[in-house]
């Protein structure tokens, strides 16, 4: 069986391009990649086309991860083209639940805050790093990695 999982984020440049290269690094290490299909797309469209931001690529890069993906934004086919759909923040949560919402019919992902999986914080949100400082980066690869280890567990 494949499972199918979408990150999602505001930009799609830094928080949920990032969970999807820190999920893809540690299922290829387990040696099941071939059970699943990793994507992330972005709440907003200002960002489109665009490779992940240069601090965000570079903080995972210090860390053996390496991130490839170009941003996109999500659309109502990925509400039944993934399993899973697993949000950054309360406003992606929100966005993506009206969209389920909105459509004339049923989707089947199911939506949830990713650190509903991180054992290690008790935040309850990826804080948006874009604004902020180098640090702002690590944070979010920790939180990342703590939630990929959660869920990882989980399935
Ligand atoms: P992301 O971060 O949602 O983690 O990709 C952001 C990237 C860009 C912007 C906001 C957040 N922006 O306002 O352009």
């Amino acid at each position: 069986m494949i499972t199918r999982i979408l990150f999602v984020c505001l930009g799609n440049i830094c928080r949920s391009p990032a969970a999807e290269a820190v999920l893809i690094h540690k299922i290829r290490a387990k040696g099941i990649s071939d059970s699943f299909v990793v994507d992330s797309a972005g709440t907003g469209g200002w960002h489109v086309g665009s490779q992940a931001d240069q601090r965000m690529r570079d903080a995972a890069k210090r860390r053996g991860v390496e991130i490839i993906s170009k941003a996109r934004q999500i659309t109502i086919e990925d509400l039944n083209d993934f399993d899973l759909i697993l949000t950054m923040d309360t406003d992606n949560y929100e966005v993506v639940k009206s969209m389920s919402m909105e459509t004339d019919t049923l989707t089947s992902a199911v939506i949830k805050p990713f650190l509903t999986y991180a054992q290690n914080t008790r935040l309850t949100e990826v804080p948006d790093p874009y604004y902020g400082g180098e640090e702002g980066f690590d944070q979010v690869l920790d939180l990342l990695e703590d939630a990929c280890d959660g869920l990882l567990v989980d399935l």
